[in-house]
């Protein structure tokens, strides 16, 4: 009879969606889990490439407050990539990195500043602080972006770790603009 069937196809079209979305909600999970771990791949090179980075840095700087922020910001990155090795822990996951170019880059950059600059000057300290606050920024970013798939895909223990370590960066980008208004201040009070 025409409205039966009409009955039974309205029923089953209308089952047949929840059964497509569910599927398709986790293939978009387990994209949103590859994505994930490709962006964790990617922050735990850059990081273990600062760690190795940064105490050039420290040395090439001139003021006992830039070379102290940045040493104190070595100590912190040192417990970022031992945050992300927890990480990968908590995903089943054996901690991998994977160059990031936008990070090899920034650092290529920062070397290159502190090549181009006398020692022993504020331009120098000047500098750092560009490089040091473009390498924040390009964290922020990161830590921001992964700690919010976290939270979409569920993981809560990960996200909160990576909410720590965003703050972390947040407080250091803070910390340079304040290096880097004291310095300009005493520079053009010594001119
Ligand atoms: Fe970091
Ligand atoms: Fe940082």
């Amino acid at each position: 009879m025409p409205t039966s069937r009409t009955t039974a196809k309205t029923a089953s079209t209308t089952r047949k969606p929840t059964r497509k979305s569910n599927t398709a909600e986790q293939m978009s999970n387990s994209k949103f889990h590859e994505l994930f771990m490709e962006e964790l791949k990617d922050i735990y090179w850059a990081e273990k490439a600062l760690v190795k980075a940064l105490p050039k840095m420290q040395k090439a700087a001139t003021s006992e407050e830039l070379k102290t922020a940045v040493g104190d910001h070595l100590e912190q990155t040192k417990t970022h990539v031992s945050r992300l090795e927890d990480i990968f822990d908590m995903m089943g996951k054996r901690a991998v990195g994977k160059k990031c170019e936008a990070m090899e880059g920034l650092i290529a950059e920062a070397q290159q500043g502190v090549e181009d600059t006398e020692e022993d000057t504020m331009v120098r300290d000047a500098c750092i602080i560009i490089a040091a606050q473009k390498v924040e920024h390009y964290e922020i970013s990161a830590y921001g972006s992964l700690r919010t798939l976290a939270n979409v895909m569920g993981h809560s223990d990960a996200a909160d770790l990576l909410e720590q370590t965003l703050e972390e960066e947040k407080h250091a980008d803070s910390l340079l603009t304040e290096i880097a208004e004291s310095t300009v201040n005493e520079e053009a009070a010594a001119e």
